[in-house]
């Protein structure tokens, strides 16, 4: 179900934490994971800026800590849990400080339990589905110290109208749907973030407006499926309805399932090449058509090369990124060398590879067959070390070429007059100025290439 924030009690919430606290405090989010979490954690200091906590970058000022979690993987989980353990010795510190688990983690049962029993300085867990209700539980632990655990609560509903304090002005998220119905047979995120359900067009585009009439340059439309996105209209022609929005910005979307590449969404793209980014993240996972079936993926090689060429028909400088993963149960050399046949015949602009987590309670990790670690790190250095070669292969046309960036912020890594931004292609490009032009486009003349980043001049 649709539901606005305001049929919801969280105002209502926000009001009593401000009436047992009105001098208001501070509060730290720390995310890991993906666009999605961040997206969450924008929420979440949008929520603690209503009810009167500025953001901190630092735990120790803290009085409320929000720690953002991701499951995907294991060592996502140990991440968290490691950074969860440093907050110890501050809550000791401060008595008061509020430790509160949101994300993927807080949506797993058995880490809830866990945290319940051995994490006593941990004051609540807030599955992702839930995140309107963060300020209930704030109120809940200000008011009576009481510990709260909410999962297993998911109804599938879609919150409308959750205040957020953007990271960025030029740059946003603007989620179209949440959770996926996919259950490829190594993920977790079915189990944790649930069925899938899309928001109403008609709100994505009033916030999609809104946002470019405050001047944002980049829009990204999020979801784990995007485009299985269906309310009174699907993928494509929400991308349509979007990329006709008058104003000087560009869109972006992620992620994409192959199997719902749709010829309206390929068209889409080629209409609107000017204002639809020419970028497509396309997640091949696995280059072998018996393990593509064991992870219910259900497109082929053959359909995989058939959306590729698709694509590139309709949007000939369109650049393409991947996730594979490499060592999933029972993956032999035979099926690896599949993989990377794969790699080398799309030529993928960028691959985001991963080594093979066992998730428990996914079909995968009942699997047998699962291989040795050795073996799966050997298999990754081979993808490695072939995709950074086709990367830099893909980047060498652009050496003296003349881009369209977004310039994003300060290069950490240069000067202080040394930015960092994205041509259109999604292409990391470093170049300097003398003067301050983040959130701008810009031309830049390409003059060295590597295999992950581009380096230029302002023109
Ligand atoms: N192990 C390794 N990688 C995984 N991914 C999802 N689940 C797992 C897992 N159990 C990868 C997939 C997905 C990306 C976001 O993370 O490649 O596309
Ligand atoms: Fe996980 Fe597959 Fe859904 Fe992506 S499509 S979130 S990999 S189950």
């Amino acid at each position: 179900m649709n539901i606005n924030i305001c049929e919801t009690e969280t105002e209502k919430y926000i009001r009593a934490v401000k009436e047992i606290k009105p001098e208001g405090g501070l509060c730290t989010v720390i995310t890991f994971g993906c666009q999605q979490n961040e997206a969450d954690s924008e929420k979440i200091r949008g929520m603690a800026a209503q009810m009167g906590y500025a953001h901190t970058e630092n735990p120790e000022d803290a009085d409320i800590i929000v720690v953002n979690t991701c499951a995907i993987r294991q060592h996502a989980e140990e991440k968290a849990l490691s950074m969860l353990g440093r907050f110890k010795a501050i809550k000791r510190k401060n008595p008061n400080l509020i430790v509160g688990v949101v994300g993927c983690m807080a949506a797993e049962a058995h880490v809830c339990e866990m945290l319940k029993k051995d994490f006593h300085y941990i004051s609540f867990t807030l599955e992702p589905s839930m995140l309107y209700r963060f300020p209930e539980l704030v109120f809940i632990n200000l008011s009576d110290k009481k510990r709260t655990f909410v999962y297993g609560e998911d109804r599938g509903d879609v919150i409308e109208g959750i205040p957020a304090v953007r990271s960025s002005e030029h740059r946003a998220w603007v989620s179209i749907m949440y959770g996926c119905n996919n259950f490829c047979s190594y993920c977790i995120v079915p189990y944790v973030r649930g069925r899938e359900r899309s928001r109403e067009s008609s709100e994505i585009i009033l916030e999609t407006k809104q946002l470019v009439s405050q001047g944002c340059k980049e829009i990204t439309l999020l979801g784990q499926n995007v485009n299985s996105y269906r309310s009174d209209m699907d993928f494509a022609e929400l991308l349509e309805a979007i990329a006709k929005i008058e104003g000087d910005f560009i869109i972006r979307f992620m992620t994409s399932h192959p199997k719902d590449v749709s010829d309206a969404l390929v068209r889409v793209m080629g209409e609107y090449s000017g204002k639809i980014a020419p970028y497509f993240h396309l997640p091949l996972q696995s280059g072998s058509d018996s393990i593509l079936k064991a992870m219910n993926r259900t497109y082929d090689r053959k359909g995989f090369l058939n959306t590729v060429n698709r694509l590139r028909e309709a949007v000939p400088d369109i650049a393409l990124s991947s996730d594979v993963i490499v060592g999933f149960p029972g993956e032999s050399e035979e099926d690896f060398e599949d993989t990377l046949d794969m790699l080398r015949k799309v030529r993928f602009d960028m691959v985001y590879s991963f080594i093979y987590s066992r998730r428990e309670g996914t079909r995968a990790a009942a699997m047998p067959n699962h291989i040795d670690d050795s073996i799966k790190s050997e298999r990754m250095s081979r993808l490695l070390d072939l995709q950074c070669a086709i990367s830099k292969e893909k980047n060498e046309p652009y050496l003296g070429r003349t881009v369209r960036v977004l310039v994003d912020g300060v290069d950490k890594s240069g000067g202080c007059n040394t930015y960092s931004a994205r041509t259109m292609t999604n292409k990391l490009v470093h170049f300097t100025s003398d003067e301050c032009c983040i959130g701008q486009f810009k031309e830049i003349k390409i003059n060295r290439i590597g295999a992950f980043d581009l380096f230029g001049e302002e023109i």
